[in-house]
């Protein structure tokens, strides 16, 4: 789960303990030692969780986490409509190229952001 440290994807991640699936969740690397709201989370649940950080931006680093994964659920996300004004290349390579980094063949991805239904692949900028 990309954007585990994140609103929704806090409680998705409760849901789909409570449903029995393990869950690797992956927060945003901050230097606080924080994971965000699933930091919330009670024992028992983060007991099925293993919590890891970094950032959705970095090719090698999410095609290692995500190997081996059934699914993705791709929550990352800049959310901040107004900055994305001030900062738009930030909002494309989190939100845009983000998701093309959840790609991987046999693993399927879920995503928050329904605009794009097919994984972008930029081969000539990676
Ligand atoms: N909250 C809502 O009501 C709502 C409604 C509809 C859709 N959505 C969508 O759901 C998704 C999640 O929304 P949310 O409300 O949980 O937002 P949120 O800001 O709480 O969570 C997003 C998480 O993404 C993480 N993130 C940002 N950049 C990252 C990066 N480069 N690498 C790794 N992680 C990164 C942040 O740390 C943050 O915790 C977004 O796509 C949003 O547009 C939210």
């Amino acid at each position: 789960m990309t954007g585990a440290d994140g609103f929704i994807g806090s409680h998705l991640v409760e849901a789909l303990v409570a449903d029995g699936a393990r869950v690797t969740a992956l927060s945003l690397y901050n230097s606080f030692d924080s994971h965000g709201w699933l930091d919330d989370l009670t024992e028992e649940t983060l007991a099925s969780v293993t919590r890891i950080r970094g950032d959705v931006r970095d090719a090698a680093f999410m095609r290692r986490i995500v190997d081996g994964q059934e699914v993705v659920f791709h929550l990352a996300a800049l959310i901040a409509i107004p900055h994305s004004y001030a900062a738009p290349q930030s909002y494309v390579e989190t939100n845009v190229l983000g998701r093309s980094m959840c790609w991987k063949r046999h693993v399927k991805i879920v995503s928050a952001a329904s605009c794009i239904r097919r994984p972008v692949r930029f081969t000539a900028v990676l």
